[in-house]
């Protein structure tokens, strides 16, 4: 599958949702990493005020909302590996990572994990230029991979690497699902549970399809989807929160939780201001695990 190489890619757009969320926002998860990576052209519209006001304010104003998804898959995936390195998980492998900051922003936590962030060749050396740009310096524990989950499965892209496919690992899925066909998705799931031990935990976020989202948010998916598509990255998928279930099972999952992302919302929101942009009812989480 290909990946345009000279556009604003949805990896970078949601790094600037990131940034957007940290000082506009409500803090649910707080990317100081975001405007290094997000590439030349959003980091100029982060400087320039009145113009990122105007892009988010009124451009994006019809699919913003989306963005609070963005910020909840984040810190629901980050707080599941904090809950499993607490019982012994040791291995953090991150699918089509985009532009990511946990090298860099979670040093509490990669004191304890191997990290492996996997994503598309052409968005990895995009990354790994901003990363040389910006002067991070990336912790010798984690490591880059670069495959197209179209093509190889995420243990083929691993082999060669140190990680431990006989260990359990923590893996997360995040704003990918839908990049991919049902036929991508399924095999690389099967993929997971057929390489990697019993144990090991996954975190996808999907969109739902039409009948399972609500009606409310039908507009700004028709909005986000010509976005996206427009931009060269086509969603390809979406499901109930059955068809997700029985797509994992078949693959050698079991759930562990499914759910709609919105009934985060509440948990997330408490002890903080009011969100400024409530999350639409149209993201599912599955939380599974190889049988
Ligand atoms: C919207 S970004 C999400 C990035 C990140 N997970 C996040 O939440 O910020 C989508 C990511 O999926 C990756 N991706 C899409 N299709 C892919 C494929 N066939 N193989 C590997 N990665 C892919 C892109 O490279 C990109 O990093």
């Amino acid at each position: 599958m290909s990946l345009p190489t000279n556009t604003i890619s949805t990896a970078d757009w949601v790094a600037a949702a990131r940034d957007w969320h940290l000082r506009n926002t409500a803090g649910l998860f707080e990317d100081p990493y975001a405007s290094k990576l997000c590439g030349w052209r959003l980091k100029l519209v982060h400087l320039i005020r009145p113009l990122e006001w105007v892009l988010f304010k009124v451009v994006l104003k019809p699919i913003v909302p989306s963005s609070m998804c963005v910020i909840m898959r984040a810190r629901y995936a980050e707080e599941s590996l904090e809950r499993l390195i607490e019982k012994g998980i040791r291995q953090y492998v991150i699918l089509g990572a985009g532009m990511d900051s946990f090298a860099f922003r979670r040093p509490d936590l990669l004191d304890r994990i191997d990290s492996f962030e996997v994503d598309h060749p052409v968005t990895q050396r995009k990354k790994l230029r901003r990363i040389e740009h910006a002067g991070l310096k990336v912790p010798p524990n984690h490591h880059f991979v670069a495959a197209d989950l179209s093509e190889v499965s995420p243990v083929e892209a691993l082999a060669g690497t140190s990680f431990n496919a006989s260990e359990p690992a923590f893996i997360s899925l995040l704003g990918v699902s839908y990049y991919l066909t049902p036929e991508d998705l399924a095999s690389t799931l099967r993929g997971i549970a057929s390489g990697m031990c019993k144990g090991t935990r996954i975190v996808v976020d999907y969109m739902f399809d039409v009948q399972s989202s609500d009606p409310a948010t039908h507009n700004m998916r028709r909005k986000m989807l010509k976005f996206v598509a427009k931009r060269g990255e086509p969603m390809r998928s979406s499901y109930s929160m059955d068809a997700m279930h029985r797509l994992m099972a078949e693959a050698g999952f079991r759930a562990v939780e499914n759910f709609r992302m919105t009934d985060l919302t509440d948990a997330y929101s408490k002890n903080l201001p009011p969100l400024a942009v409530e999350p639409p009812d149209m993201f599912g989480f599955a939380n599974f695990e190889v049988k």
